[in-house]
């Protein structure tokens, strides 16, 4: 175990800043590429701890995955098979969910499970609604959760009804009908990230959206040549609100950044606090915008008020950063509608809560949110991460703009999605070190 050792103590930036390439495309492009004939070359592929699972996965489907001086260079899945493979998919919802559906789709046999962090976490949202189109699929422990057997399917053209406004739910069904090459309608009100239905357009898919969802009228798979993935918006905004909770008042730009709405809801949320955000040089890059973020300025703002479904979901993977924000603003902030949360790879109502009440915050929760009260002095302190990145790297974020040493607890967690996150926060010159020896001198 290792701990985040943090402080306000400027470092000098240096142009070793590697923000990494966005968790979600990543997984859904390597999906994509295995499922396509032909290889594929990826660059910016995210290689953290929740892709390097499903590399794994592909190879043992008979996936070819050759990774070379920052390009990837992926083959095609064996839909045959002898024996149904056990594809651990360590601690990755997205991965092991997607992965679900793609394989079902494919009519490929195997089993899906994931680390103990990840079996506890439910896998009947995209179970159930694949079952309801025919999918042969099996809790081999507890219903709704990993490991989930896959029999050999054939999936059906249908309407699929989600409970949940997950993304990877709707991927799933999507990946799941495309590469069956079935029509299906997928039933969900709540708008969340959209990169599979990108993605999918972009196959020569045709997707219709609508408020109460999405259909898809597959294409044949094309080959899939080659794809760039864009950094990741959730990766960026530890940097940026770094930057902003120092109060530093210089402009911080980032280029190269996923600037999809459906998940710029942080940066949007900033805004509402005052702060000057701006993108800049979008390009259409295989069909998500890509471009510059600026910020710059203070915060001016009472407080924050975020409930709204769609807004939730464009920043649900920041939900803990946006609380540490809402400890700088001097009202009443309250997080509604958050739900979901708790089934993350924390309860992160509760995570987020103690995270910041270990730095003297006033953090009530609730069963679907939490409200945070503002104008209190923060301190330096020992934070407990309950090894989940988005709390840890929050956590670590918020320490580089208090006085003194704050120490952030597992913080080798933060590699699930942020690969080198302490060199990188340093790079923008913000004091983060990883300390192996968990403290212990
Ligand atoms: C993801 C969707 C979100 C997000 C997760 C990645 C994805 O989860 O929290 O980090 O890649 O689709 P849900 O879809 O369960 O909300």
């Amino acid at each position: 175990m290792s701990i985040l050792i943090c402080s306000s103590e400027p470092v000098p930036t240096s142009v070793a800043k590697a923000l990494p390439g966005d968790k979600s495309i990543s997984h859904r492009v390597l999906l994509i590429a295995a499922a396509t004939d032909g290889e594929s070359r990826l660059r910016g592929i995210n290689l953290c701890g929740a892709v390097f699972p499903l590399i794994e996965a592909l190879r043992q489907l008979g996936a070819t995955v050759d990774i070379d001086d920052g390009e990837m260079r992926v083959g095609t899945i064996d839909r045959n098979l002898r024996t149904a493979p056990v594809l651990n998919l360590g601690p990755s919802s997205a991965a092991a969910r997607l992965l679900l559906g793609l394989l079902v789709g494919l009519g490929v046999e195997a089993v899906i499970d994931g680390d103990e962090t990840l079996r506890p976490r439910p896998v009947d949202w995209v179970v159930e609604p694949l079952r309801g189109l025919g999918a042969e699929l099996e809790y081999l422990r507890a219903e709704g959760q990993l490991p989930v057997r896959i029999g050999r399917s054939r999936l059906r053209e249908g309407i699929a009804h989600l409970t949940v406004g997950s993304a990877q739910a709707r991927s799933a069904v999507l990946l799941a009908a495309w590469a069956a090459g079935v029509a299906v309608d997928v039933r969900q009100a709540i708008h969340s990230r959209d990169h599979t239905q990108r993605l999918l357009c972009s196959l020569g898919c045709r997707l219709d959206v609508r408020s109460n969802g999405v259909s898809l009228t597959p294409a044949a798979p094309p080959s899939f040549p080659f794809y760039e993935v864009p950094l990741d918006p959730s990766a960026v905004a530890y940097p940026v609100a770094a930057h902003l909770f120092r109060g530093m008042v210089e402009p911080l730009r980032i280029d190269g950044v996923c600037l999809n709405p459906t998940r710029t809801g942080f940066f949007e949320t900033l805004r509402d606090c005052g702060i000057a955000v701006s993108y800049s040089g979008i390009v259409d890059r295989f069909g998500e915008p890509v471009g510059s973020l600026t910020v710059e300025g203070d915060w001016d703002a009472d407080s924050l008020e975020v409930d709204n479904p769609d807004r939730f979901h464009a920043m649900i993977d920041e939900i803990p950063l946006a609380a540490a924000v809402a400890t700088r603003l001097p009202g009443l902030s309250r997080f509604g509608g958050a739900e979901e949360l708790i089934f993350k790879e924390s309860n992160r109502i509760e995570s987020t809560a103690a995270m910041l009440r270990a730095f003297g915050a006033e953090v009530a929760t609730a069963a679907d949110g939490f409200t945070v009260r503002g104008g209190v002095e923060l301190t330096a302190s020992r934070a407990p991460s309950f090894g989940d990145h988005r709390i840890a790297m929050t956590a670590a974020a918020l320490g580089t703009s208090l006085a003194g040493r704050t120490v952030v607890e597992q913080g080798e967690c933060t590699e699930t999605s942020f690969p080198h996150f302490a060199e990188t926060m340093r790079g923008y010159g913000f004091d983060v070190r990883a300390d192996v020896s968990g403290g212990a001198a």
